[in-house]
């Protein structure tokens, strides 16, 4: 199949990364030059493993290309996806002007009938929106079919995760469309979901949003566990070898963060808003988390008398997850800030981060992207990401470098027995000091 990918983020990217694999000629279209350049250069604009080594395999192969015009890479495509961001709009709602510009741009430069594909996480109801948009602006005597594709990828592992999903949705307008969609998945080897457009729509946000329910469930566990004396690591273990719960997203930490989660369960919230249904349960697991970013800094406060001026604080992890260098939502963009309005010298790590940090946090904290750098002389360290460079330390480490060591863990990243042995001050999430 001729296909074009409309948007090279982090799902665009992916997605036609992987379809060029499995053989379909695929045209990655996107409005920013330099990224284009970037990537036809077989440099990945995101950080991804895996992902550098299949783009330069199929650019190779003459299956991949980039562009920046539309023209280019549209007129030819017998399927075009649209995977561009819908970021949150201030109301909490998905903000379309990007899929409504693709669908305008795919208007104007199509010249045969085609399927467009939305990958981009939208609205039940927005796939009609987009095919009328199209059928109303198309200058040829075209029209399109629509299909709902929604992706399940996670950052940092988006390439394995797509070629060994649990699932591929495809919510269809028909029957053939359907068909068509199958047979272009079908060298995944994935189970596929037929459905219908508006199912496959709530299929994505109920799916991420039932995940975040079952962090800030967990999360909230913690807590408790902390006032009962239980330890939420031996809770979860138990109640996930029951299969109908799952051992899966039952880590208690400092709650979700990412381009996803935070912005999908927002967005369901204000969907159901608009049909007259108060989601009480999703805005509860929103407040659950929001409260859960700043717990660590409660933690910090109740341990040192609300008072950290001048304190050196190393902060291991910017990230939001491992193996991503992406900041979105991440609880370090907010603990950070508040460290230093305290009055607090931070300096942290992160192994890949940092330049994206930057951009945010500014210039007010120092940087390093060696873990043993941030913790020389501090007087207490505070671990937001679960990098395997932090969890797999020697514990010795905190007493050898550190002014004191007091650490105060958002991830739970070490073995309590190991931390007693170690001889280190150590707070945790929903554990016993
Ligand atoms: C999430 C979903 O897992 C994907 O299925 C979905 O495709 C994607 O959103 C999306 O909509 O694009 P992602 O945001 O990349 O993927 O990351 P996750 O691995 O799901 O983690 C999200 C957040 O939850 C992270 O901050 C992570 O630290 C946190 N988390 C996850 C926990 O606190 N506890 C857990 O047990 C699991």
């Amino acid at each position: 199949m001729k296909i074009a990918v409309i948007g090279t983020g982090y799902v665009g990217l992916v997605t036609g990364v992987a379809l060029s694999e499995i053989g379909h000629v695929v045209t990655c279209i996107d409005v920013d030059p330099s990224k284009v350049e970037r990537l036809s250069k077989g440099i990945p604009t995101i950080y991804e493993p895996g992902l550098e080594e299949l783009i330069k395999k199929n650019i190779g192969s003459g299956n991949l290309r980039f562009t920046s015009e539309h023209q280019k890479g549209l007129p030819d495509a017998e399927v075009v996806y649209i995977a561009v961001g819908t970021p949150q709009r201030a109301d909490g709602a998905a903000n379309l002007d990007y899929v409504e510009q693709a669908a305008l741009d795919i208007a104007a430069n199509i010249k045969r009938d085609i399927i467009v594909v939305i990958k981009s996480t939208v609205p039940v109801g927005t796939n009609f929106h987009i095919r009328n948009l199209i059928n109303q602006h198309t200058m040829n005597s075209v029209r399109v079919k629509i299909a709902s594709n929604p992706e399940f990828l996670r950052e940092g592992s988006a390439v394995e995760d797509t070629f060994h999903g649990d699932r591929i949705v495809i919510g269809a307008e028909d029957a053939e469309t359907g068909e068509i969609l199958a047979q272009i998945n079908k060298p995944f080897n994935t189970p596929i979901v037929k459905t219908d457009i508006s199912s496959a729509e709530m299929i994505k946000y109920s799916s991420n949003a039932f995940l975040a329910t079952k962090i800030s469930f967990i999360n909230e566990i913690a807590n408790l566990c902390e006032s009962m004396g239980a330890n939420v690591e031996e809770v979860a273990k138990g109640m996930g070898l029951d299969h109908r719960i799952g051992p899966d997203f039952l880590k208690a930490g400092i709650g979700y963060g990412g381009s996803c989660f935070p912005k999908d369960t927002n967005a369901l919230v204000q969907l159901a808003g608009n049909a007259n249904h108060e989601f009480n349960l999703l805005k509860s697991v929103i407040e659950v988390n929001n409260n859960q970013q700043v717990l660590l800094l409660h933690k910090i406060l109740s341990r040192f008398g609300d008072d950290i001026q001048g304190k050196r604080v190393a902060v291991l992890g910017l990230a939001f997850k491992p193996n991503t260098d992406d900041l979105r939502e991440s609880p370090a963009l907010v603990i950070i800030p508040k460290l230093v309005e305290l009055g607090a010298n931070v300096i942290a790590y992160d192994p890949i981060a940092v330049n994206n940090a930057k951009k945010q946090l500014g210039t007010e904290i120092g940087y390093t992207e060696d873990f043993t750098e941030a913790l020389k002389n501090a007087d207490f360290t505070v671990i937001i990401t679960d990098w395997s460079e932090v969890k797999k330390a020697n514990l010795s480490i905190y007493s050898q470098l550190m002014k004191e060591p007091i650490v105060f863990d958002g991830r739970n990243c070490y073995d309590l027995n190991e931390v007693k042995k170690a001889t280190i001050e150590y707070y945790s999430i929903g554990r016993p000091d």
